[in-house]
């Protein structure tokens, strides 16, 4: 006989609860750090049009593809995959993709905690010093200063972690559901209002030339490579963090208009993204391509001119922070449920156990803005080395691989049930033949061109 799950309790209470908590997992600081400045970074919209194409074409498949595997075997991401194979007469070892998953999780957390970090730290900032009259000389100094403090990122890294062990604590229903239901919707008002704020004192016209211009020469392998890791790592797929979610998802959740709800939302929101950072960045001559600290220079600068600036920037680090928190539950979370399952430890003690490693490999990525700033691989620092393996390799190998298993290993009666929509025939193509050439071209031809 099968060995009860020793998570059994974890399930949604219901089809939207699934819904908003898969959306808040998907919307994070992808959305609305990381989008604006990798657009920055690869001048602007052939960026945006490769980044909509692979969300469409491959990630929609793939995150399908995670949420079936997930509802069908309703255990942890890392047995997953290997329990279905054997219940299918196939290999266990498909379990390296969900190993290989693990990883890419344990290595976004531990970054992703030390930027959520910043969020706390500009919080902290707008409510004490403030930002109204600042100008583009004190604002750059603040950002310096934060970066350059290897205690003052390590405090708020670490107070960012408490939070995420927190939620984890309190469990599925009474913690992670809750957390979405409040933060989800004050994130799209509040972004709503930036952008307001930004086309009123910034230059609407070049952001949106800037942000929707079509140039063919804006589309390179690298471009392309660094899209497709983007388009992942917004969905939040290839890791087997959406098939955790999935695998505590009731039965009546449509999966293919949960994949809609989900990729439309984060699209809208990293559009919103844009359009509140670029009209800034053209008003103030802000360099489009600063990096990881675009968000963190462009923002500041508006909120200082504007009556009420620094309650708006408190309103916004605040929603930065709560976007960043449903996300790096859903990072931490199949961690958590894996060691709960297979090692029977108490919730409470998983959690501490994923957070410490997280939180430990963190102070690496830390150190890489300040002390350890000219330890270079290949000219990368300890962080975007991080954050690029798992962004841009793992997370579309993974996805392949989840891909791979729920086109061709699952039988087509299993998949067909779990999809159960007139789309299934077209997901099923995609998924078989389309979604593992994409994601291999662009890998080979991403890693040449560098
Ligand atoms: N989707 C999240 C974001 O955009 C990041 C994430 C990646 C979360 C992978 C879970 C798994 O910020």
């Amino acid at each position: 006989m099968k060995k009860p799950p020793a998570n059994q309790s974890a399930q949604w209470s219901s089809k939207w609860a699934f819904i908003l908590a898969a959306t808040g997992a998907a919307v994070g600081l992808g959305n609305i750090w990381r989008f604006p400045y990798l657009m920055g970074n690869h001048g602007g919209s052939g960026f945006l049009f490769l980044y909509l194409l692979f969300l469409c074409l491959l990630g929609l498949p793939i995150l399908t593809a995670e949420l079936l595997i997930g509802r069908e075997a309703r255990t942890n991401a890392i047995d997953a995959m290997s329990q279905l194979a054997v219940r299918h007469q196939r290999s266990r070892h498909w379990r390296v993709v969900s190993l290989l998953g693990a990883v890419a999780l344990l290595l976004i957390l531990s970054f992703y905690s030390v930027v959520s970090g910043w969020s706390i730290a500009y919080l902290y900032h707008a409510l004490s010093v403030g930002f109204h009259g600042q100008g583009p000389s004190q604002i750059q100094q603040t950002w310096q200063q934060l970066i350059a403090s290897p205690g003052q990122l390590l405090i708020w890294h670490s107070v960012f972690m408490l939070l995420t062990i927190g939620v984890i604590l309190l469990g599925v229903q009474k913690g992670l559901e809750r957390a979405t239901k409040i933060m989800m919707p004050a994130l799209y008002i509040i972004l709503t209002l930036l952008v307001f704020i930004a086309i009123h004192i910034g230059q609407l016209k070049p952001a949106l030339h800037y942000l929707f211009d079509f140039h063919r020469d804006n589309i390179t392998m690298h471009t392309a490579a660094s899209a497709l890791g983007q388009a992942f790592f917004t969905l939040a797929v290839g890791a087997g963090a959406m098939l955790t979610y999935g695998a505590y998802a009731p039965k009546d959740v449509p999966i293919p208009f949960s994949v809609g709800v989900i990729a439309v939302l984060g699209v809208i929101v990293a559009l919103l993204a844009g359009l509140a950072i670029f009209p800034l960045v053209f008003q103030f001559h802000l360099t489009a391509q600063a990096g990881p600290s675009l968000m963190f220079i462009t923002l500041p600068t508006a909120f200082a001119h504007i009556p009420g600036g620094n309650l708006v920037a408190a309103l916004f680090f605040l929603l930065l922070l709560f976007a960043a928190w449903t996300s790096s539950i859903n990072l931490a979370e199949p961690l958590v449920y894996a060691l709960i399952d297979k090692c029977r430890l108490s919730r409470t003690v998983a959690a501490w156990v994923v957070g410490l490693a997280a939180w430990a490999l963190g102070i690496g990525s830390l150190l890489s803005f300040n002390l350890w700033q000219h330890l270079t691989f290949f000219n990368h620092t300890l962080f975007e080395l991080n954050a690029n393996i798992a962004t841009n390799v793992i997370l579309p190998v993974g996805g392949l691989g989840y891909a791979l298993f729920a086109g061709w290993v699952l039988p087509k009666r299993v998949t067909q049930q779990q999809v159960r929509s007139a789309v299934y025939p077209f997901w099923r193509f995609v998924t078989r033949y389309i979604v593992p050439i994409g994601i291999l071209y662009v890998l080979f031809y991403g890693m040449l061109s560098k």
